[in-house]
C-alpha cells in the first residue's frame, strides 16, 4: 500500500511536469493564454553533497541542481546510489516508493527507489545492499563496472517504473555513462525513452570506466549494434560511447573543452572528442557561495566578510596555534588542499618544496592519495617542524580552517577540468597562485592583467611556479597593495547564477 501510495504521488507531479512553454492562441476575442509549464530535468551521478562526497563531482550535484530549481521553468531531479555511508540523519527521513529487478547481464538483482527532497531538489536513491553496503569508500572495489552497470540500468528503470520520464537526462561520468548506452541503444523501442534528450558531462577524461570486452554482453549486457560505439582500444570504454551516442557532451570549463581535442590532456580519447566536436560545450563550475560563506560558516574560527576583513587575522593566528606553527601574522602561509594526484601538479611541489621552504614562508598541505607523494609530504612536514604543517586526510572541516587562515592557495595543475579549491579560496580572500589550465585559465586572472584575481603561471615548469610564488611573496610585503588585491579576490563572483543560466539553455 505505502508503495502504491507514494509511488502515485511521484507520478503525478510528473504529469504535470510536460515540456515547453506553450503560448495558445485562439481567436481575436480571446486574450492570449499563456501556459507555464515545466522543463524536467534528471541528473544521474555517483556522489552529491551533502550525502556523499569525494571530490568534485559531489559538489557540484550537490549545488547546481539547487540553483536550477530555482527556475520555475525547470523541475529537477538527481539520482545516486543509496551507499551505506550516507549518514542516518538523511536516510532516516528518506521515503520508500518502489522496488524491482534489473537485468546486469545474465543477472537478475534487486533495486529499491528512496525519494528525499532537499533543497527543492528531488533525491531518488537506488538501493541494493549487495552493491552499496560496503567499507570505507565508495569507489575501487573489483566489481565498480558491475556496480555502475546496475546503478546506471535501475535508474533508467526506476524512470519507467515512477514515470517520470523526464525531458534531458543529465549524465555524469564515467559511472553513469552506461545510462547513455543503454537509453540509446536499447530502450529506443519504447516511445518514452525515445523523446528523451541526454547530456554526458565530463568532469575528468582521466577516469574512463574501461574494461574487458568479455564484459561487453556477459555483464553489461550491451547488444551487438552498440558495439561500435562502446568499444576503443579492444576494450569496453563507456565514457567513449556515452560521448558518441549523447545528444550533448559538455564538460566544465571552456578552456578544458578545447584541450581535450588534444592528446596531452585526452588520455586517449582525444581523437573521439574532434569528431564529436560539433555536440561539444564546455560550462565553468561555479560554489555554492551560501555553503562557501565566510561570513556564516560555522568550522572558521572568526566570521568575516568583504566589508570587515579582520575575523581573517584571527582564523589566521588560530589556524597556526591548532597546527603548532609559530603565531606570526606577518609571514605569509601558503596553504595546499587537494587530492593528492599526478595532475594536480604536486611534481612540481615536490621540486620546489625545500626551496620555497628555504624562505620565510609556512606551508600547509592537506589531503590524501597516492602513496608516493603522500611519504614524500609527511617526509617534509617531519624535516621542516615549525614551517611545514601536512595532514593526510579527506576532511571538509579543516578545509575550511585552511581555506579561512592562509593567505596563498597554490593550484599548480598539470591539468585540471575545472577546479573549484581555488573558487573557494578566493571566497575566503586567500589567493590563488594557479597554472593556466582548463578551469583554473577560465576563473583566475594574472595580476597584470586588468582586473586580475590571482597570480597564474603558463609552462608545466617549477622554475615558473616558484619565479611566480616569488612574485606573490613580494606583493604580499606591500600591505597596501596585498590588502587591495585580497579585497578584489574575495569579490569575485563563483556563484553558480550565470553558469546554471548556460545549462538552461543547453538543455532548451
Ligand atoms: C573533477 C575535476 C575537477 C572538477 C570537478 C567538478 O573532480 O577533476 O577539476 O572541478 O570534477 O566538475
Amino acid at each position: 500500500m505505502a508503495n502504491k501510495k507514494s509511488s502515485g504521488a511521484v507520478s503525478n507531479a510528473a504529469d504535470k511536469a510536460v515540456t515547453k512553454t506553450k503560448t495558445v492562441k485562439k481567436s481575436a476575442a480571446l486574450p492570449k493564454i499563456t501556459v507555464k509549464e515545466h522543463k524536467k530535468v534528471i541528473f544521474l551521478g555517483s556522489e552529491a553533497a551533502p550525502f556523499i562526497a569525494t571530490g568534485g563531482l559531489a559538489d557540484v550535484l550537490g549545488s547546481l541542481p539547487k540553483e536550477l530549481a530555482k527556475n520555475d521553468d525547470l523541475d529537477v531531479s538527481v539520482m545516486l546510489p543509496l551507499y551505506s555511508n550516507i549518514a542516518d540523519e538523511y536516510r532516516n527521513n528518506f521515503k520508500f516508493l518502489t522496488n524491482f529487478y534489473v537485468s546486469v547481464g545474465w543477472r537478475r538483482q534487486y533495486a529499491g527507489v528512496f525519494l528525499f527532497e532537499y533543497q527543492k531538489v528531488k533525491f531518488y536513491f537506488i538501493d541494493n545492499e549487495y552493491y552499496f553496503k560496503r567499507e570505507g569508500n565508495i569507489y575501487g572495489f573489483y566489481d565498480d563496472g558491475e556496480r555502475f552497470a546496475f546503478f546506471s540500468r535501475a535508474a533508467l528503470d526506476a524512470i519507467a517504473r515512477l514515470n517520470i520520464y523526464p525531458d534531458v537526462l543529465h549524465c555524469n561520468d564515467w559511472q553513469t555513462a552506461a545510462s547513455v548506452i543503454y537509453l540509446k541503444g536499447m530502450y529506443y523501442g519504447d516511445e518514452n525513452f525515445r523523446k528523451i534528450k541526454t547530456v554526458f558531462t565530463i568532469h575528468n577524461i582521466e577516469y574512463q570506466g574501461k574494461f574487458g570486452m568479455e564484459t561487453f554482453a556477459d555483464l553489461f549486457g550491451f547488444p551487438d549494434n552498440v558495439k561500435q560505439f562502446v568499444e576503443f582500444d579492444g576494450f569496453v570504454n563507456l565514457m567513449k560511447g556515452a560521448i558518441e551516442m549523447t545528444d550533448i557532451v559538455s564538460t566544465v570549463s571552456p578552456t578544458y573543452a578545447n584541450e581535450i581535442k588534444f592528446p596531452f590532456y585526452a588520455h586517449g580519447l582525444d581523437p573521439i572528442i574532434r569528431r564529436n566536436e560539433n555536440k561539444l560545450r564546455g560550462i565553468l563550475n561555479g560554489i555554492d557561495i551560501d555553503y562557501y560563506n565566510p561570513k556564516t560558516d560555522k568550522c572558521i574560527f572568526k566570521n568575516y566578510s568583504v566589508s570587515d576583513l579582520s575575523g581573517k587575522a584571527v582564523c589566521k593566528a588560530e589556524l597556526q596555534k591548532m597546527l603548532g606553527l609559530p603565531e606570526r601574522k606577518d609571514v605569509p602561509i601558503i596553504a595546499v588542499i587537494s587530492r593528492l594526484v599526478s595532475h594536480k601538479g604536486l611534481d612540481l611541489i615536490k621540486d620546489t618544496a625545500e626551496k620555497l621552504l628555504s624562505c620565510d614562508v609556512q606551508l600547509i598541505i592537506l589531503g590524501k592519495g597516492e602513496i608516493g607523494y603522500e611519504n614524500y609530504f609527511r617526509y617534509i612536514s617531519d624535516a621542516y617542524q615549525g614551517k611545514c604543517c601536512v595532514i593526510i586526510a579527506y576532511n571538509q572541516d579543516l578545509s575550511r580552517k585552511i581555506y579561512s587562515g592562509a593567505d596563498l592557495f597554490l593550484m599548480p595543475s598539470k591539468s585540471e577540468p575545472c577546479g573549484l579549491s581555488q573558487m573557494i579560496a578566493s571566497r575566503y580572500g586567500t589567493v590563488p597562485i594557479v597554472r593556466e589550465t582548463g578551469g583554473l585559465n577560465d576563473s583566475i586572472k594574472d595580476i597584470s592583467e586588468d582586473g586580475g584575481n590571482g597570480f597564474t603561471f603558463h609552462e608545466y615548469n617549477s622554475d615558473e611556479m616558484l619565479a611566480k610564488i616569488n612574485q606573490a611573496l613580494t606583493l604580499y610585503s606591500d600591505k597596501e597593495k596585498w590588502n587591495k588585491l585580497v579585497n578584489r579576490v574575495i569579490k569575485t563572483d563563483f556563484s553558480w547564477k550565470k553558469q546554471a543560466e548556460l545549462y538552461s539553455e543547453m538543455y532548451k
